[in-house]
C-alpha cells in the first residue's frame, strides 16, 4: 500500500518526502483553507500563497501525484476549473467529489482531456461503481466520517469497495483505492489489506514510529552495546 500525505503544509511535505515516507500528497479545501490561514499569521499580505501557488509548491517540491480539488459544482465549471488545474502541474490529479456532476466532469476529463481524476467524498459501493464506470484513477472513501457518524464501518467500506471491483465483469479499469479520512495508525493498519493508498495527516504517519516495543527494543539495544565498552 502507498501512503500519501493528507495535508497542504508544504513544509511537512518536504519533510516527509525527504524520508522517503510517502509516495504522494492529497488536498481539499479544507486543509487549503488551514495552510493560508497559517501562512497570514507568519507572512506580510502580499507574500500569503493563492491555492494555486501552494498546489505548485507541493507538485515541485515532491514530483509525485497532487490531489487538488475543484471548488465548483456545476458540470461546466468543474471540468473547466479540473483543466485549469492540470495545467498547473503535470502531476496534479483533479479530485471531484461523488456527485452527478462530478461524476459527469469525471467522464469528460478523462475520456477527452487525459487528466487524471480522483474521485472523492465517497461513502458507498455505489458511488465507487460510478466512479469507475467515469474513468477515475483514485476512488476516496472516507473511513474516518464513516465512523463519526456512524453510517457503517469505514474500513468495511473500503473492503467492499475492494470486493466489487474484484468481482466486476464489465471490463472498466478499477480505479486505485485511496483510503482517505485516516485518523490513527490502527485505521492505516486495517485499511493496509484491502486499499492501494492510505492518505494520512502527517501525524498519522510520525505515530506509526511511536510503537512502545520498537521504542523499548531500541533503548535496550543501545544500553547492551554501551555496555561493550566499543
Ligand atoms: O482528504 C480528505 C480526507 O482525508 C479528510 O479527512 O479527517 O477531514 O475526515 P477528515
Amino acid at each position: 500500500m502507498k501512503v500519501f500525505a493528507d495535508t497542504s503544509n508544504v513544509d511537512e511535505i518536504k519533510r516527509l518526502n525527504d524520508l522517503s515516507l510517502i509516495q504522494g500528497v492529497t488536498t481539499n479545501p479544507t486543509l487549503m483553507m488551514k495552510e493560508i490561514n497559517e501562512q497570514k499569521k507568519t507572512k506580510q499580505p502580499g507574500d500569503v500563497s493563492h491555492w494555486h501557488e501552494i498546489v505548485v509548491q507541493i507538485c515541485e517540491a515532491i514530483c509525485k501525484p497532487v490531489s487538488a480539488e475543484v471548488t465548483s459544482t456545476e458540470v461546466g465549471e468543474m471540468v473547466e476549473e479540473g483543466k485549469l488545474l492540470s495545467e498547473l502541474n503535470e502531476h496534479v490529479v483533479v479530485k471531484l467529489p461523488c456527485t452527478p456532476d462530478g461524476i459527469h466532469a469525471c467522464r469528460v476529463l478523462t475520456q477527452f482531456m487525459d487528466i487524471k481524476v480522483n474521485m472523492t467524498l465517497c461513502f458507498s459501493v455505489a458511488q465507487a461503481v460510478l466512479a469507475s464506470n467515469a474513468g477515475a484513477e483514485y476512488i476516496s472513501p472516507f473511513v474516518g466520517r464513516m465512523d463519526d457518524y456512524s453510517a457503517g464501518s469505514g474500513v468495511k467500506l473500503v473492503k467492499d469497495i475492494q470486493n466489487a471491483y474484484l468481482n466486476d465483469l464489465s471490463g472498466s479499469r478499477a480505479p486505485k483505492i485511496l483510503a482517505a479520512s485516516i485518523r490513527n495508525v490502527e485505521h492505516f493498519n486495517q485499511v493496509a489489506e484491502y486499499a492501494d493508498v492510505a492518505t494520512c495527516p502527517p501525524k498519522v504517519i510520525w505515530d506509526i514510529f511511536n510503537h512502545k516495543l520498537t521504542l523499548s527494543g531500541l533503548e535496550q539495544f543501545n544500553n547492551d552495546w554501551k555496555k561493550t565498552n566499543e
